[in-house]
């Protein structure tokens, strides 16, 4: 008997949505079946639907009616209402975009429970969330994130407009923000998903610190934890290569959007 497709959904075609449809179908067109895509672009959908065969461009609304999987890789401005009304709908939904839902995340959780479903956040640039899930059923202490990016990975961010902070002919590294996660998500909405991802990991027990720094010298985007606990230090240090569509984004994190919708159809599952 012919097992039943997972049907998948996926609300903005830019880097993360472009590569993941086209490694979802390559990867793993036996189990899953991209029925839908959307974008605010509706020319980037249809592109898309070009290149992935059975999808269709269309409405969120007819997406989140047509799919299993709800894979929102849109923006931090709507990816909180994307969540919602798949959650709503009674569909699983995997949030890329995830500093849009940090400080609001329970009335998702309490949603998706309420209507027995699931919400998936993958580690995206960071890795270690293992460890970090593993010490919040204990007591966390502190949580720090230090952010390097080479200049045009930060470039555009409106914090850096807003303060005069300019990045052009810096020769060294130039620390551009340093506060707390909920600080970081809001000043750049694009570039530190990870902290918010680190923040949801360690169920609220602390406010992790960030410091942002652009830093000429880098060819990756690096990402450097550090988790203060009773059971264990934890130093993560990721060094990634940026997604060649997007500067902002690293390809790790499309790998990681990947490994958590194979979590999903594999029966084997390892680590915490
Ligand atoms: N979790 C992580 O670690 C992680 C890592 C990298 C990026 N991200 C986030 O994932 C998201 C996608 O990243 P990307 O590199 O693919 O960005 P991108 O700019 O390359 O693509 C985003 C796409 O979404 C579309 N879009 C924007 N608003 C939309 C809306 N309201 N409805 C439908 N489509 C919309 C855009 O037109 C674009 O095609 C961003 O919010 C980014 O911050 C998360």
């Amino acid at each position: 008997m012919a097992t039943k497709k997972l049907k998948i959904g996926i609300v903005g075609c830019g880097a993360i949505g472009s590569t993941l449809a086209v490694l979802l179908q390559k990867k793993f067109a036996k189990n899953i079946k991209i029925v839908a895509l959307c974008d605010i672009d509706m020319k980037r959908a249809r592109l898309l639907a070009g290149k992935v065969k059975e999808a269709d461009a269309v409405s969120l609304e007819k997406l989140i009616k047509a799919s299993d999987l709800v894979v929102e890789s849109a923006s931090a401005k709507v990816s909180f209402e994307i969540a919602q009304k798949a959650l709503y709908a009674g569909k699983e939904v995997l949030v890329m975009s995830v500093g849009g839902i940090l400080g609001k995340e329970k009335r998702l959780f309490d949603l998706a429970e309420k209507k027995k479903t699931k919400i998936f956040f993958p580690s995206g640039a960071v890795c270690g969330l293992d460890g970090i899930r593993a010490l919040s059923l204990s007591k966390i202490k502190k949580i720090t994130l230090t952010t390097m990016k080479p200049p045009q990975g930060l470039k555009g961010a409106s914090y850096l407009l807003k303060h005069n902070i300019s990045l052009d002919g810096i020769t060294g590294d130039k620390v551009v923000f340093q506060g707390s996660a909920m600080e970081a998500v809001r000043a750049f909405p694009q570039n530190i998903n990870v902290v918010a991802v680190l923040s949801l990991a360690a169920k609220g027990q602390v406010m992790p610190r960030v410091k942002i720094v652009a830093s000429r010298s880098l060819k990756r985007n690096v990402h450097i934890i550090e988790v203060d606990s009773d059971a264990a230090h934890l130093k993560i240090n990721c060094e990634n290569v940026p997604s060649p569509d997007n500067p902002r984004t690293s390809y790790l994190a499309i790998l990681s959007a990947l490994a958590v919708i194979a979590g999903i159809l594999d029966p084997v599952k390892i680590g915490a």
